[in-house]
């Protein structure tokens, strides 16, 4: 099945034509960036308006590189949540009105189901649910979840962040360093240079329930007052937004971050006893992640798939690729769909 994929919840405007789930016939991503930077963060009403002036060329590029025409679509998949109302409309409205004019089947697609999906797109990955059971890391600008997963479409949540998101602390972090935003990118690039041991930033532990949910605590996430300290540490010494110390704080922080994840991750895989550990969502791009997660994967003798560079940020192969698998909301029922920006993974 030929499908077009439409992503647009939050500062990306993708479209992707992904054949039988798996093979990415083509993927266009406009990266809003540059237009939000000025800001130090995304600005929905510049958001919505550029996915408005963007998507007609970036789907005109996403079918004229996929080689297929209009008529050999079989399917179109969009996002519908989490993210941004406004920018979710857009992909949405344009995904229904091409799909009647196409006269083929919708699909709804959650966009954290999508990143999760995203290891799948790579060639020499195994079929989702070959993979199954499975626990996934997910870590975003917007979420940090744990989920089991016992077959594609059966979830359960077994931890998430009580406040900040994984991708919000290193944003937030690089804005006090005087860093650019997306800080993501940046502090991992100064990091590389710098002593991660030499400024020690706390590692929040969640202990009590009252916050959790209802879920456990020792599987859930907290970043607020890591970005505090780092707050308190610049208050007191202020000459470390400048090298030679910078790089130093950056890494430490980096870290800290770093090692509550991967703690959380070894967990969730000692207590559900999975063979299997997928990371995804645009922090799995962090070089420091990628290496401290396969460390600690290998002394469980857990496999840890993670998607290609291309597919970790919000991109358009990750939702027709699971609309590709059958999964999603399809039938009449999608026609109905409107965007859900507190949509949630796992119950
Ligand atoms: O998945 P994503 O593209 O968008 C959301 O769904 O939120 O994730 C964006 C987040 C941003 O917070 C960005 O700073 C972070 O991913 N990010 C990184 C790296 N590259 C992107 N965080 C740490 N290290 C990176 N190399
Ligand atoms: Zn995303």
């Amino acid at each position: 099945m030929n499908v077009l994929g439409i992503e647009t919840s939050c500062d990306e405007t993708a479209a992707a034509v992904v054949a039988d789930g798996c093979r990415v016939l083509s993927s266009a991503v406009f990266s809003q960036v540059a237009l939000h930077r000025p800001h130090g963060g995304v600005v929905p009403e510049i958001a919505s308006r550029q996915h408005v002036e963007n998507l007609p060329r970036i789907l005109d590029e996403a079918l004229t590189q996929s080689g297929l025409r209009w008529s050999q679509l079989q399917a179109v998949a969009v996002t519908y949540g989490p993210g941004l109302a406004s920018s979710l409309l857009v992909g949405l409205s344009a995904a229904k009105a091409l799909a009647l004019r196409l006269n083929i089947p919708l699909f709804g697609i959650n966009h954290l189901e999508a990143h999760l999906y995203s290891v799948f797109l790579a060639p020499e990955a195994p079929s989702y649910a070959a993979a199954c059971p499975l626990v996934a890391l997910i870590v975003s600008g917007g979420h940090t979840c744990l989920v089991r997963v016992d077959a594609p479409g059966s979830y359960r949540r077994l931890g998430q962040t009580i406040d900040d998101a994984a991708g919000e602390a290193f944003d937030k972090g690089a804005k006090l360093l005087g860093l650019e935003y997306p800080g993501g990118p940046v502090i991992d690039r100064v990091s590389a240079l710098g002593d991660a041991n030499r400024i020690k930033f706390p590692r929040t532990r969640v202990l009590m329930k009252n916050f959790t949910g209802g879920l456990s605590p020792a599987l859930c996430f907290s970043f607020s007052g890591l970005k505090t300290s780092l707050l308190y540490y610049l208050r007191d010494h202020p000459e470390a937004v400048s090298e030679p110390t910078l790089k130093d704080v950056a890494a430490g922080y980096q870290e800290a971050t770093v090692d509550v994840l991967v703690r959380g991750a070894q967990r969730a895989l000692q207590r559900e006893r999975v063979q299997t550990l997928v990371v995804a969502g645009g922090v799995s791009l962090n070089r420091r992640l990628r290496a401290r997660l396969l460390d600690m994967a290998a002394s469980l003798r857990v496999r840890v798939l993670l998607p290609a560079p291309s597919h970790c940020a919000d991109n358009a192969a990750m939702v027709a690729g699971l609309a590709g698998i059958g999964q999603g909301i399809t039938g009449e029922a999608a026609w109905s769909l409107d965007a859900c920006p507190n949509l949630e993974i796992g119950g």
